[in-house]
């Protein structure tokens, strides 16, 4: 009896702690994703000014960090909680990291241009990285 309830309550308390585990990648994830919102809202003045784009290549190392490691951000059964993240995510996971592979390749070639100082590469690149890159991964991956 003493052993049931004793194994019991182990089991709650790592019930307990998965939660809480998720709960926290929710928000480290939730808020990463944030800041990425803040750095393609700082660049793009700078982009369509065409402006000293070398300034940017700091916020572009950070983009690239974060979106390399982006998929451990999702782990299964994180899908829960208070997160927009879609349940087709863990059905489709691989299709999930191309999407995430293509964005890290266009910020790539965003932070080439940067470090060459070729500010209309980097228009160019810039225009189309919101809908094409980010969109693509909104659209079927994150709810409204
Ligand atoms: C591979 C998929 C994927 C890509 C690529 C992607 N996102 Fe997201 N994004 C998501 C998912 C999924 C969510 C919902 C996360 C959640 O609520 O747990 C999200 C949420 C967000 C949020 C809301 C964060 C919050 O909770 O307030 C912002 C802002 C955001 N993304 C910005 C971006 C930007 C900017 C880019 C491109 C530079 C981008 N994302 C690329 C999947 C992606």
């Amino acid at each position: 009896m003493r052993i049931r309830h004793w194994v019991a309550g182990l089991a709650l308390m790592g019930l307990a702690g998965t939660a809480l585990a998720q709960g926290n990648v929710i928000a480290e994830r939730r808020e990463g994703l944030k800041r990425m919102g803040a750095h393609m809202d700082a660049i793009k003045p700078v982009a369509e000014a065409r402006g000293d784009v070398r300034t940017l290549v700091p916020r572009l190392d950070d983009m690239l960090t974060f979106f390399r490691g982006l998929p451990n951000l999702f782990p299964p059964g994180s899908g829960t909680g208070d997160t927009k993240a879609r349940p087709e995510i863990w059905q489709n996971f691989a299709d999930f990291q191309t999407l995430d592979a293509r964005l890290v390749g266009q910020l790539e070639t965003l932070r080439t241009a940067a470090a060459a100082g070729d500010a209309a590469a980097f228009a160019a690149a810039y225009q189309v990285t919101g809908a094409q890159y980010c969109g693509a991964c909104h659209r079927n991956y994150r709810a409204r």
